[in-house]
């Protein structure tokens, strides 16, 4: 490994370490890793540069997005499908508001991104839970209920999470091309949010909405960022991109409506260097995150029964089922209390994610090996309290 992934002290300077000096954090998505050093560089010449007026969106940050996904996903972007947003969240909240009515029903397969909930009920709007079918530690999609989810007359739009938060599970091109299929014969729009699509384990490739058919490619809006992968949510930039010209002229003016559609001055520059020049540092950041994952599925399917790690091949999450853990409705609460971890509760990502936890992998070895010990030991006291 050429990249040091060892982790600065966050404290003061996060959301997700704003917490007591004896507790070890692992919920909030973002990693314990410095981003990039080539993005680091980018930002700091532009520091140097000392003038922060307004900025447009510059033709490199276009470039940067078509060249990665072309180079890395197989997707040919053409240049006016896309368009900057201060966030992916901003993005599919102003989506939201364009292309539903007050009271109409949103299709979530959940457990899902529990912001998603957010940006559906804030709007006024419902969201509309499809479990995903659930057996033997895999998830899939319940295509009767999925179906019946979407004739439903109040439907209109279907969120979907491509690679999935919080299971880890990457969907192949058939089961995206059946989700296309079933929207479109019920007139639902799709709202892909791909911004886990480039942590995927080592040699495994997540298949972008858009690709999966002409279908797909006519109904959807893609929402993508380089914040995830290379550890940016607080610099807040995102994309969204619209192969279909009604429906990107409508999230255009959605988005430009709704006053997130224009960058700072660090949101375009960083994007730009983390495509361009991170390529590298993100492969080792895969190999790094997937030892990781690998470590604590079996630590935990080992040493701490009867919790059961899902096996995922994406994002740096990981979903661990407690459901031989009988009665345990609040065991984060638990959990961190007894064990000084904190970890996201099951039940945020809907009802189907009750009686689970979510566990942040994007750490040091050496702090996931101590959060794994606190999680052992708490498990280890709620049984013996049982
Ligand atoms: C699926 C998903 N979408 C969106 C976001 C947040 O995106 P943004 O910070 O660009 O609003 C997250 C963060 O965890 C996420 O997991």
């Amino acid at each position: 490994m050429s990249y040091d992934f060892s982790c600065p002290d966050r404290r003061g300077k996060s959301l997700k370490w704003d917490v007591n000096e004896d507790e070890l954090p692992m919920w909030v998505a973002d990693m314990d890793f410095k981003t990039a050093p080539e993005v680091i560089s980018a930002l700091r010449e532009r520091v140097e540069h000392g003038v922060f007026g307004y900025i447009d969106v510059p033709d490199e940050w276009y470039a940067a997005y078509i060249d990665w996904w072309k180079r890395r996903h197989g997707l040919t972007i053409e240049k006016e499908w896309l368009a900057f947003c201060t966030g992916v969240i901003p993005a599919i909240s102003s989506l939201v508001r364009k292309f539903t009515t007050p009271n109409e029903r949103v299709v979530i397969l959940t457990p899902v991104y529990n912001i998603f909930f957010n940006s559906i009920v804030n709007n006024g709007r419902k969201p509309l839970e499809c479990p995903l079918a659930y057996s033997n530690g895999e998830y899939d999609i319940d295509f009767d209920l999925l179906e019946k989810a979407l004739q439903q007359p109040q439907t209109t739009m279907m969120i979907l999470c491509n690679p999935h938060n919080p299971v880890g599970k990457i969907w192949d091109k058939e089961t995206l091309a059946k989700i296309g299929e079933l929207c479109y014969a019920n007139g639902v729009t799709v709202i892909s949010d791909e911004i886990h699509c480039d942590l995927t384990a080592p040699n495994e490739e997540y298949v972008p909405f858009a690709l999966a058919s002409e279908i797909c490619k006519n109904i959807s809006i893609t929402c993508v960022s380089p914040t995830k992968t290379f550890n940016l949510a607080g610099i807040q930039t995102s994309a969204i991109f619209i192969p279909n010209v009604h429906l990107r002229n409508r999230a255009i003016r959605a988005i430009n409506t709704d006053e997130v559609a224009e960058p700072n001055v660090f949101a375009c520059l960083a994007a730009t260097a983390a495509f361009n020049e991170g390529e590298k540092w993100l492969d080792e950041l895969r190999a790094y995150l997937w030892k990781n994952r690998v470590y604590a599925e079996e630590f935990i399917n080992e040493n701490i029964p009867p919790l059961k790690a899902i096996v995922g091949k994406a994002t740096y999450l990981l979903w661990i089922d407690l459901n031989g853990l009988k009665n345990q409705p609040h065991a984060s609460e638990i959990i961190r209390k007894e064990g000084k971890l904190v970890l996201n509760e099951g039940s945020s990502y809907g009802k189907a994610g009750e009686g689970f936890l979510r566990l942040n992998l994007a750490t040091s070895f050496e702090n996931l090996k101590e959060g794994l010990v606190r999680l052992k030991k708490s498990v280890d006291l709620i049984k013996s309290n049982r």
